[in-house]
């Protein structure tokens, strides 16, 4: 059996011509055995009226929540539901062609693939004619980021199929807004990832719900996915960039400091401390901001320690490889450089292992 989930909200006069479409497109196909999930979040728009009507004609039924309300939210609760062996999600505006639903879930069940993206920008696949450029370019720029995670050319469709077995488990599943198949893809175990094309057909009946608010959502989202999927990778960039950052609050220290008189030995010394203050600071905030929270003022202080531990493994790096090893001596910047590295290294070891506990 085929379960199809539709998250709605404010959908009622899409629910008939979307049952439609579907009926349509699957019995065409030789597909019988199918369910439709309307997963809606309380519209109270006629939508349960709407569907006792329709379950005349169509195997359909609609669950209404009241609680943690979102587009994700509903279709993660949909998995739950869904008794069939293949589950489509699909929008309940039309956007999504239903014909396309016979294609994803034969390539699910030859084992073809193991997750099947309806994709608006593989070959013979494509979008509305009447989208306005600025709404290609907010799509294309959304894309983009997400493309390095994922093995797809279109990872902000909403419209995809796995088999029920494959999907991850809800408690693994967190994504805050609307990119529930992104979520799905990157943190599900899927060997093969197709994508089959599709025609991408603007709603005609009411409205998207997709706001800036969904769009910042979207930001988190990412950030969150690149953290799941690089991990230690990630944290280790953005650890280095925030290296980066405290380099420039040591350096305009130590300038004005001695703008103000102060010698260049002591104006080193201080500058030391701000900047070692404003890396833990967003160390804290940015790079472990998904870790404990733990005391600032010891974690601060540890932080301090390990920089300073970092320092001297750096200039002793440093002055090791200049004094003994030949080929620094005429490398000197090189020898800086592994310097800078090692002690970075080490910072971010401590940090990761000790300082931000996991
Ligand atoms: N339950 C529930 N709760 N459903 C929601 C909510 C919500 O808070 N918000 C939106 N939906 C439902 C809509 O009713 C619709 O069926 C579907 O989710 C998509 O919402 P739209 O608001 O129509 O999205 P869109 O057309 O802007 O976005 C489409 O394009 C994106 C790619 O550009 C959708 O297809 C997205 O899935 C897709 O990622």
């Amino acid at each position: 059996m085929i379960s199809i989930i539709v998250p709605t909200y404010q959908e009622v006069e899409n629910l008939k011509p979307l049952s439609q479409m579907i009926q349509i497109a699957l019995t065409d196909a030789g597909e019988t055995s199918y369910e439709i999930i309307i997963m809606d979040d309380n519209s109270q728009d006629g939508s349960v009226e709407k569907v006792a009507e329709l379950v005349e004609k169509h195997p359909i039924r609609i669950v209404t929540r009241t609680e943690n309300r979102g587009l994700s939210p509903a279709v993660i609760d949909g998995f739950g539901e869904a008794k069939g062996e293949f589950v489509v999600v699909m929008d309940a505006d039309l956007s999504h062609p239903a014909t396309a639903i016979p294609e994803m879930v034969k390539q699910l069940r030859n084992g073809e693939s193991d997750f099947v993206l309806g994709s608006r920008y593989v070959e013979g696949g494509s979008i509305d004619e009447s989208w306005t450029l600025w709404r290609y370019i907010n799509s294309v720029v959304a894309t983009i980021p997400a493309l390095p995670i994922t093995r797809v050319k279109d990872p902000m469709s909403g419209f995809f199929a796995v088999r029920k077995a494959d999907i991850p488990n809800a408690y693994n599943l967190s994504p805050i807004g609307y990119k529930i198949a992104l979520e799905v893809m990157v943190k599900g175990d899927f060997p093969t990832v197709s994508e089959v094309p599709i025609h991408f057909v603007d709603r005609i009946h009411g409205e998207s719900k997709l706001t800036l608010t969904e769009q910042l959502k979207y930001l988190r989202h990412l950030r969150r996915l690149y953290q799941y999927k690089f991990q230690t990778k990630a944290e280790f960039f953005q650890f280095a960039f925030v290296g980066a950052s405290g380099f420039i609050v040591d350096l305009a220290f130590y300038l004005i400091l001695q703008m103000f008189g102060t010698s260049h030995t002591l104006a080193r010394a201080i500058s030391f401390w701000p900047a070692v203050t404003w890396n833990w600071m967003l160390n804290r905030t940015i790079t472990f901001s998904h870790r404990e929270k733990t005391k600032k003022s010891t974690q601060w202080g540890a932080f301090a320690s390990s920089s300073l531990l970092g320092f001297t493994v750096n200039y002793g790096t440093y002055y090791t490889l200049t004094k003994y090893v030949p080929f620094f001596e005429e490398h000197m910047v090189l020898a800086l450089i592994v310097g800078v590295l090692m002690g970075m290294g080490f910072n971010f070891s401590i940090s990761n292992l000790f300082i931000f506990k996991k």
